[in-house]
């Protein structure tokens, strides 16, 4: 293309060259030699052109646009990706990053589920005061949302792992919240430190965990409905969001290999059905009370006390 242009270019000076040559007046050897000049100019322009051609890299053709036609194919790579966010949206072992220099974790399913979590604590929360406990808090994201949004709820965040730990006091820093406790290591599978950890702050308001007893050991289960059930005060609730099955039966193909998963990775973990939790619960004296549809098939159950 550039050679083309120069091409023109040189060429049109050439004529206009030869033009101007040309209405002079014509005398002998003069003019001869400059036609002579002008045909070597011409020579040599076009030699350098064509080595400026070949220096030069080519330009690429742009493909046109097809029209639509048919169905649009979803190419190997995207779907592969889809999955990966979907399995992204049961753990957040798999998708932690360094959010930043600090501490702080990031969770790519706490992005896609927050809002629609805090809407149902929310309307249970409203206008109420009191200590909100979440057990199994991973990065800290959850708790430095939602306290941000109810400054009258003082949150107890927890979790075993030390990274997590530090992770929730970073976000707790970062946003600078005075209602969110320092986070409490506690181990669920044993009833007894959570237990413990409310005798300080006096019967609890609810209790919320996400995504934990599916990836964990069903003692953990057990310990979170047992301590739940001594911490809860008599209008308390606990609030309990995950994938689910319901009688028996996964309720969407990605939960179904979600679950193959888990138990592969831990036959003791997998995804819970839904009548094992509640009689778990009534067994510690919580009934279900309601099940709210969640998006990307997971549900919230939330807990509170039998009536007598
Ligand atoms: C998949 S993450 C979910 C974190 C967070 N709730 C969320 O939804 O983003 C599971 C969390 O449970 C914690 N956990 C696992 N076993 C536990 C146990 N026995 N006691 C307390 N926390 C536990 C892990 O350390 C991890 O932070």
């Amino acid at each position: 293309m550039i050679a083309y242009v120069a091409r023109l270019a040189f060429g049109k000076l050439l004529v206009e060259d030869s033009r101007s040559f040309s209405s002079r007046p014509s005398k002998g050897s003069s003019a001869r030699l400059r036609s002579c000049d002008s045909g070597l100019i011409s020579v040599f322009a076009v030699r350098i052109l064509d080595l400026l051609r070949l220096a030069l890299p080519r330009p690429r053709r742009r493909s046109r646009q097809r029209p639509a036609r048919g169905p649009v194919i979803v190419r190997e790579s995207r779907r592969n990706e889809r999955q990966r966010l979907m399995a992204d949206d049961r753990d957040i072992g798999n998708d932690r990053r360094p959010w930043t220099a600090d501490d702080r974790l990031d969770a790519a399913a706490f992005h896609r589920n927050h809002v629609a979590i805090w809407t149902v604590l929310e309307k249970f929360l409203r206008g109420k005061t009191g200590d909100v406990l979440e057990a199994g808090s991973g990065t800290g994201q959850h708790v430095a949302f939602f306290a941000r949004h109810s400054p009258g709820i003082t949150w107890w965040p927890t979790d075993l792992n030390d990274h997590h730990l530090r992770s929730i006091a970073a976000w707790t820093a970062h946003e600078n919240l005075a209602n969110v406790r320092p986070p409490r290591r506690i181990d669920l599978s044993n009833p007894g430190q959570l237990a413990e950890m409310n005798e300080g702050s006096g019967a609890l308001l609810a209790v919320f965990c996400a995504n934990v007893i599916h990836i964990a050991p069903w003692r953990v289960a057990e310990g979170l409905f047992a301590g739940a059930a001594h911490c809860l005060r008599p209008d308390g609730r606990l609030f309990l969001y995950g994938p689910f099955k319901r009688d028996g039966r996964h309720t969407a193909p990605s939960n179904e290999a979600f679950d193959a998963g888990l138990r592969n990775t831990n036959p003791e973990w997998g995804v819970r059905d839904v009548d094992e939790v509640a009689a778990l619960a009534q067994h510690n004296g919580l009934t279900l009370a309601e099940i709210t549809d969640m998006p990307a098939n997971n549900l919230i159950l939330t807990f509170e006390r039998r009536s007598e």
